[in-house]
């Protein structure tokens, strides 16, 4: 059965045919009109635009328009026609209205628009039903099915790696505790440590901050896979650019070196900008007038580039690809970091990047997104490949305006001895990873990978400002209602 949406009456009137019988459904977004004749906005989220009802009031019952207030749901028969007034090319004309469910006009809460995200994200619950947030879940769906294809028509297959490990795959120990004990009577060893042979699964687990190193077992399986799942941080920082539970895709590819992982990285980005281009011009264009309005009071040089016009830019324009020794050097000499404008001051080789160095990079001194490589050992994970000087590691982070890193990745370690001096290095042990170490023995091969956070990217692709507006129900510390 295919039921007619409003997208396909406003995109492909033709289709349906002006004169034919419509039958649709959906919200109120507004009602207004006279004694004569009312007008009702209608959306049911299958695209931006509202279609338009037109009700003669002389056909209905007078109480019928008192329970059609915005938010109110509502089925309506009528006749597709063109339209007498500006802002829309048809519209409906009612026949029968049948109210599904009213909304109290005193209690609900989603009446006037232009409210504050803040205030939205206190009713996460609602605030899908705004133009906004369907918007960006629209671009949401858009680009994990693009994800998929991107990946799919290459020939990578999409791998399932499991959200409870016992293993920390990025060293950062940010983990979430996953236990069936009674918190108020655990289980403890006779010298007082805490028993998990006694739990669920007789070791200690976590929910997985990355499927890469399952991820990388399958890659030398099947050559070319990825993942595509919730990956959680119990970091706590609440900043506009994390989430505890965020989504990621991680890529991994037998036989692909650092330059090879950087070309799929730029090249995946890329098609999925060009596809949000394609497929949700629409979406695009409101987000875009929205966030126009929201910088009216700026000042020019505080303004950020118009979304559709940057999302442009960055496909027309190649990557900038230098090592985190050069950036360093950048960094160290920037005016800005001589007039003590950095948080961190830059002082030398060797400090870990923060968020406000990596925009400097892509926001004042390319002006284009970059891709930072070979990083000092001591500020990356145990798995990635060590470069001949002794020093630094096969890293790549992507960095993007207005956001950071939005790709972390690396060429991995495939020598067995390497990576077990690595492990030693950092205090870790064989046993733990010992299932990984297989693959170093048993047909080790070059390869790589990268992580792309789901939500950093739909930042960049919405030009929202913060990560919690564009997951439907964000997990930030102290917040986990919805
Ligand atoms: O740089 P990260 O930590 O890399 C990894 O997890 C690797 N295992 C990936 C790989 O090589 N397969 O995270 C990857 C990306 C970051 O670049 C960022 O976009 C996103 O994940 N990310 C977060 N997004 C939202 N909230 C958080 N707390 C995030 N932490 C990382
Ligand atoms: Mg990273």
């Amino acid at each position: 059965m295919n039921k007619l949406r409003l997208k396909d009456i406003i995109k492909t009137p033709e289709v349906v045919g002006i004169g034919n019988p419509v039958d649709v459904k959906g919200w109120v977004r507004s009602r207004r009109g006279n004694n004569f004749v009312q007008f009702i906005a209608l959306n049911d989220g299958s695209i931006v635009t509202n279609l338009q009802v037109v009700a003669d009031t002389a056909k209905f019952d007078e109480e019928l328009f008192k329970q059609i207030t915005t938010g109110s749901c509502i089925h309506v028969t009528g006749k597709l026609v063109e339209s007498q007034g500006k802002g829309q090319n048809v519209e409906v004309q009612a026949e029968t209205i049948e109210v599904y469910g009213t909304a109290d006009p005193v209690l609900y809460p989603l009446q006037k628009k232009g409210h504050s995200m803040e205030f939205m994200r206190e009713i996460a619950h609602l605030r899908l039903r705004t133009n906004y947030f369907g918007c960006v879940l629209r671009l949401r769906h858009a680009m994990a099915f693009a994800i998929h294809k991107f990946f799919n028509d290459r020939g990578f297959f999409y791998l399932h790696t499991p959200l409870i490990t016992a293993s920390d795959a990025e060293g950062a120990g940010e983990m979430f505790n996953v236990t069936t004990f009674d918190l108020n009577n655990i289980p403890r060893t006779e010298d007082g440590q805490i028993d998990y042979k006694q739990d669920f699964f007789g070791k200690h687990t976590n929910l997985t901050v990355s499927g890469q190193l399952e991820g990388e077992l399958g890659a030398m399986a099947l050559g070319n896979i990825y993942t595509f799942g919730p990956t959680f941080r119990a970091e706590n920082s609440n900043t506009p650019r994390h989430l505890a539970e965020f989504w990621m895709i991680e890529p991994e590819m037998a036989f692909y070196d650092i330059k090879d992982n950087m070309d799929l990285a730029e090249e995946m980005l890329k098609y999925l900008i060009q596809y949000a281009l394609d497929n949700n011009m629409d979406d695009l264009q409101f987000l875009s007038k929205r966030l126009q309005e929201e910088e009216k009071g700026k000042k020019e040089d505080e303004k950020s580039m118009e979304l559709i016009s940057k999302l442009h830019f960055v496909l027309e324009h190649e990557f900038v690809r230098l090592t985190y020794t050069e950036a360093i050097e950048i960094l160290r000499n920037s005016n800005y970091n001589k007039k003590g404008k950095f948080q961190y001051p830059v002082t030398g080789w060797g400090i870990d990047l923060q968020s406000e160095h990596e925009r400097y990079l892509v926001e004042k001194h390319f002006k284009k997104p970059v891709i930072l490589t070979d990083y000092p050992k001591e500020i990356k994970a145990f798995y990635m490949k060590q470069n001949e000087d002794g020093k630094t590691v096969r890293a790549m982070d992507v960095l993007f305006p207005g956001i950071g890193e939005i790709i972390g990745g690396s060429e991995r370690e495939a020598d067995y001895e390497k990576l077990l001096n690595r492990v030693h290095e950092l205090g870790m042990t064989e046993e733990q990873y010992w299932w990984y170490f297989d693959t170093r023995k048993f047909g080790s091969a070059p390869h790589s990978g990268y992580g792309l956070g789901f939500e950093r990217l739909l930042l960049f692709v919405t030009g929202m400002s913060n990560i919690r507006d564009v997951i439907p129900f964000p997990r930030t510390p102290q917040n986990a209602e919805f």
